[in-house]
């Protein structure tokens, strides 16, 4: 739908679901990559270079901007599932085909099929997190793509504002919080201390929403169907007392849950590792990312904003500060 603009009929469906399954496989110069460093880098600095070397192989047949879009969707998992194979000393699993996107991903990552209902929250997870108009990620993938740059290329920008942890990178530290504060009679305590030293709470605020963010009441509804009893009453605690302890600091501005609070506890249920958590964000986000570049480009106009010069002026070499090279 977000490719098309309209919802596919099922020989739609099912030719995307055959590209899916034929293109889930990667060649075999980022799996090279992939074994350099997997020992060295990050996870999504691993992911990010890999697109980069995908596009570059890629923009030899020059497809179409959605064929590509489709390639780069269907790769982005078996991208972060074969590095992190790789990285425990693991042979990479190939994709199962007849298997579904969130299914293969699972599947991949682990060397056996996912639980039914794991994948089912994968999936509902993916499809939740497919695009949310203009957040920081895709207007940078909207950005590059107005210069004609390649899908590729505008999804690595993309992934580079993903990173940071006001955005995507905000469920790890979702996690490190729950894992620190251990248990629920401690999170008053825990979360009043962060707030006294100024702390951001992670996975509270958005700059849009001045309420619940929607997304996150479907993932904390798939969050009760899956995880532990006692991690649910940990988060739904420390839900509800963030929430207050930050109208108490912040009356005049709503300050609610976001997508990311859940989302690392849905991660975690069916085993995505904390460390996977914004590459995993960033495979549901392609979607998102590559639909907003087809669209930028159907009508386009280069962003070039104006910015107004605030600096000093009248400037002469003799007042350069000693010391400081002109
Ligand atoms: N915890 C504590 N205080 C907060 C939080 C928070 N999570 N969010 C906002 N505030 C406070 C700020 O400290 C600031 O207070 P001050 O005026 O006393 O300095 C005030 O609210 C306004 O802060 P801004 O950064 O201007 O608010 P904005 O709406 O622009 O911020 C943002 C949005 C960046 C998401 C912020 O809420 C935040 O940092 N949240 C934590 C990180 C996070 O969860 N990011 C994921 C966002 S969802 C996504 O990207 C998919």
């Amino acid at each position: 739908m977000l490719w098309y603009g309209h919802l596919p009929n099922r020989q739609e469906l099912s030719t995307l679901e055959t590209r899916f399954s034929r293109e889930h496989v990667l060649p075999n110069q980022v799996i090279g990559f992939l074994k350099g460093e997997s020992k060295v880098a990050d996870p999504l600095s691993a992911l990010q270079t890999s697109v980069s070397i995908l596009g570059g192989l890629g923009s030899r047949n020059e497809p179409s901007l959605i064929d590509s879009s489709i390639g780069l969707t269907a790769r982005m998992p078996t991208i972060v599932a074969t590095y992190h194979r790789l990285r425990k000393g693991q042979e990479p699993v190939t994709p199962r085909p007849g298997l579904g996107h969130a299914a293969n991903y699972l599947y991949m990552l682990n060397a056996k099929p996912g639980r039914p209902e794991h994948v089912h929250a994968l999936d509902s997870y993916f499809t939740l997190l497919a695009d949310h108009s203009l957040n920081a990620s895709t207007f940078v993938a909207r950005i590059a793509a107005s210069t004609l740059t390649d899908v590729h290329s505008a999804v690595v920008a993309a992934i580079s504002a993903l990173k940071g942890p006001l955005h995507g990178g905000a469920p790890i530290y979702v996690w490190e919080m729950l894992q620190s504060i251990g248990k629920s009679e401690n999170a008053e305590s825990w979360l009043r201390d962060r707030l006294q030293k100024h702390d951001r709470i992670m996975g509270f605020g958005h700059r849009v929403y001045r309420t619940e963010d929607p997304r996150s009441r479907i993932l904390k509804e798939l969050a009760r169907q899956i995880v532990d009893p006692s991690l649910f009453e940990l988060a739904t605690t420390v839900e509800d007392t963030a929430r207050k302890l930050l109208r108490e600091q912040h009356p005049e501005r709503p300050i609610d849950v976001n997508v990311e609070f859940y989302s690392s506890v849905v991660l975690h249920a069916v085993g995505i590792p904390p460390e996977l958590f914004t590459c995993t964000f960033a495979c549901a986000r392609t979607v998102g990312w590559t639909a907003h570049i087809v669209e930028q480009l159907q009508d386009n106009r280069l962003f070039r904003p104006d910015a107004e010069y605030v600096g000093p002026e009248g400037l002469t070499l003799e007042a350069t500060p000693p010391g400081t090279s002109a």
